[in-house]
């Protein structure tokens, strides 16, 4: 079932949606090289907790910590560590907050220094098929078009669309109904409607689209090492498009 939220309930997510901006605006600042990932869950768990807010990962399922930062190949749900940042990495940040039981979620990719045109490249069209996929978003549209519309940009690079993961519905729960798959698939039949708040989230690799999951439980790799890029945002639909609740 996917729920419809009220003025109020939208409000408080977009609450929480602006603390998740201001923390993934703050790692823009703190990513250097020799910050470790652990040091930068620290600073992010910190803003969201002196902003009347808690952070919607930790302990969900388990997950240890407060936000998810995963590293080239690493695609998503990488774990905080000692690992640190190194000049060239592609830091992936994924950052959840919760404001009176109510959540938003949303990530960014981060080019540590210099990189390769072709990765950047990458990075550049897995935020531009975030924007293509919120573009066609507005009541009566089926919820297939966002897939459509977001695999199109991969489909046109030659990238690999990470399938077993996908975006989803959110409010008082992080992942609630429905799927949001990134692909054209037949099971997007659902019609959108007003108030229905979703994450959108392209996770594209430079080559093939298969994952792995590594022995911690959380981290998905690709499988040819390949590198991964990231970008989400929480919104509502609207009756004429959708509203950012994960911005400014
Ligand atoms: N932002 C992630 C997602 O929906 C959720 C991470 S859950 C965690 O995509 F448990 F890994 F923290
Ligand atoms: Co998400």
């Amino acid at each position: 079932m996917v729920s419809i939220k009220t003025k109020e309930e939208i409000e408080k997510i977009n609450i929480a949606g602006t603390v998740v901006y201001n923390v993934l605006e703050l790692m823009k600042t703190s990513i250097k090289p020799g910050i470790t990932t652990e040091k930068l869950n620290e600073i992010a768990d910190k803003y969201i907790r002196d902003n009347k807010c808690t952070p919607s990962f930790l302990n969900y399922d388990g997950y240890p910590k407060s936000v998810c930062i995963s590293i080239n190949d690493e695609v998503v749900h990488g774990i905080p560590g000692k690992r640190k940042i190194k000049n060239g990495d592609i830091v992936k940040v994924d950052v959840g907050a919760c404001y009176k039981g109510y959540h938003a979620d949303s990530a960014r990719t981060y080019i540590v220094g210099k990189t390769t045109n072709e990765i950047k490249e990458l990075v550049e069209n897995t935020e531009k098929a975030l924007y293509k996929g919120l573009s066609v978003i507005k009541e009566g549209i089926k919820l297939n078009e966002v897939s459509k519309a977001i695999e199109s940009v991969a489909k046109e690079k030659g990238y690999g669309v990470i399938r077993e993961l996908t975006g989803h519905g959110i409010g008082t729960v992080v992942h609630e109904d429905p799927y949001i798959f990134n692909y054209e698939n037949d099971e997007s039949e659902l019609i959108l409607k007003e108030g229905m708040t979703l994450a959108i989230e392209p996770m594209f690799s430079l080559k093939k689209r298969h994952i792995w999951m590594l022995e911690d439980g959380w981290t998905i790799t690709t499988q040819d090492g390949s590198v991964a890029a990231h970008f989400e945002h929480t919104i509502v639909v609207t009756k004429e498009g959708y509203k950012i609740l994960t911005g400014e």
